[in-house]
């Protein structure tokens, strides 16, 4: 089962387990998703997390293997206005799932629970990367809210013998990026370039740099990722999941540019604000990829059921065998280019 399945990651995710054969369930309000997201073939349990009894119902009928939790209240601006509504749905609604997913009756023995790289490690040093034994330094509601989960998880680990595993996503980009967000700056950028409106580059520290560094990530290698931790082929409690690159927004102007054949004005904007960065700050390395490091991930783009660190790197994040490397190398901008293209048709 996967909650938030009719959003944006937990679609990817569904997918693949459909693909793969396995039978699948989403559990999901639809308040940021949407029914056509859910793929053919899987149950859908329009389902509120904050409702205890609902979420209990839906797993003792599914009576699911693993649960991938998705869902959330992803937005760390929305977080800083409304912590209470944050912790309804990021504490107390994946509360309501833990313990529906341990109730009697129950089958579930694994749940991979989404986190997040980008906002639990804060604003990582220039130079530095952060790996899973960096101490968090979270700082908005969205973030804390996360990292208490995490913890949560491991008290559920110890007392009810839940197997558990959280994944700490870098920034996320692919097909069905909601666009309109205040996050997700691959879609937007898709999206004003095909409507030939400029992009805005907002300033890390001076006007005029190239904006913030941070890791993106494809949707369908963190998809990957969640699959093989649903299968237990994760042995940590929290890893990283991505690429170990590091992209300036101007990096990423002229990427989208480039896959989409067109270019529109770039402009200088304000300097980023620290509460709304959180979110997509990074646990990725912001030195330069050396050449052996770039090699190493090519070498490794063959799907493998394990994850390894990435050879060759000073990054001390583990990283999946990822196909698409970066936004501005990988097929994953492609794929977002060309579904974004269809749609606007
Ligand atoms: N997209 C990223 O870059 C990124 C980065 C780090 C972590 N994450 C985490 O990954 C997960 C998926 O993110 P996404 O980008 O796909 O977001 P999304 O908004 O597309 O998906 C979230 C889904 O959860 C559902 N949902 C929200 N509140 C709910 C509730 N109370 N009960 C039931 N369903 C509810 C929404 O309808 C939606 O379908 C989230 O937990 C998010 O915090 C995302």
């Amino acid at each position: 089962m996967i909650t938030g399945g009719a959003g944006f990651v937990g679609s990817h995710i569904a997918e693949q387990l459909l693909g793969q054969g396995h039978e699948v369930a989403v559990l999901d309000n639809l308040s940021t998703g949407r029914r056509e997201n859910v793929p053919r073939g899987a149950q859908l349990y329009e389902v509120d997390l904050r409702d205890r009894e609902g979420t209990l119902r839906a797993i003792l009928d599914y009576r699911p293997d693993a649960v991938s939790h998705q869902a959330a209240q992803a937005s760390v601006v929305v977080s800083v206005r409304e912590p209470k509504l944050d912790a309804e749905i990021n504490v107390i609604g994946g509360l309501n799932l833990l313990d529906a997913c341990t109730a009697q009756g129950s089958r579930v023995e694994r749940v991979v629970f989404a986190s997040t790289g980008g906002a639990i490690y804060g604003e990582v040093p220039e130079g530095k990367r952060a790996g899973e034994d960096t101490v968090p330094a979270p700082k908005s509601p969205y973030a804390i809210h996360k990292l208490a989960f995490e913890q949560l998880l491991a008290v559920y680990t110890t007392h009810r013998g839940l197997a558990t595993t959280a994944l700490r996503y870098a920034n996320v980009y692919g097909p069905r990026q909601d666009p309109h967000g205040e996050a997700g700056v691959v879609a937007i950028f898709f999206d004003s370039v095909l409507s030939g409106r400029s992009l805005r580059i907002n300033a890390r520290r001076e006007a005029g740099d190239p904006g913030c560094i941070r890791d993106y990530v494809y949707v369908a290698d963190v998809a990957r990722a969640n699959v093989l931790a649903l299968s237990g082929g994760v042995a940590q409690r929290a890893m990283n999941v991505g690429t170990g690159s590091a992209t300036t927004t101007r990096e990423l102007c002229d990427a989208i540019q480039r896959v989409a054949g067109r270019r529109v004005e770039v402009q200088p904007g304000a300097r980023a604000q620290v509460i709304s960065n959180v979110r997509c700050s990074t646990p990725a390395c912001v030195r330069r990829r050396s050449a052996s490091s770039s090699a190493s991930t090519r070498a490794s783009r063959t799907p493998t059921p394990s994850f390894q660190l990435r050879a060759g790197s000073t990054c001390s994040t583990t990283v999946i065998p990822i196909e698409s490397d970066d936004v501005a190398a990988g097929e994953g901008a492609l794929q977002t280019w060309s579904w974004r293209e269809k749609r606007s048709r």
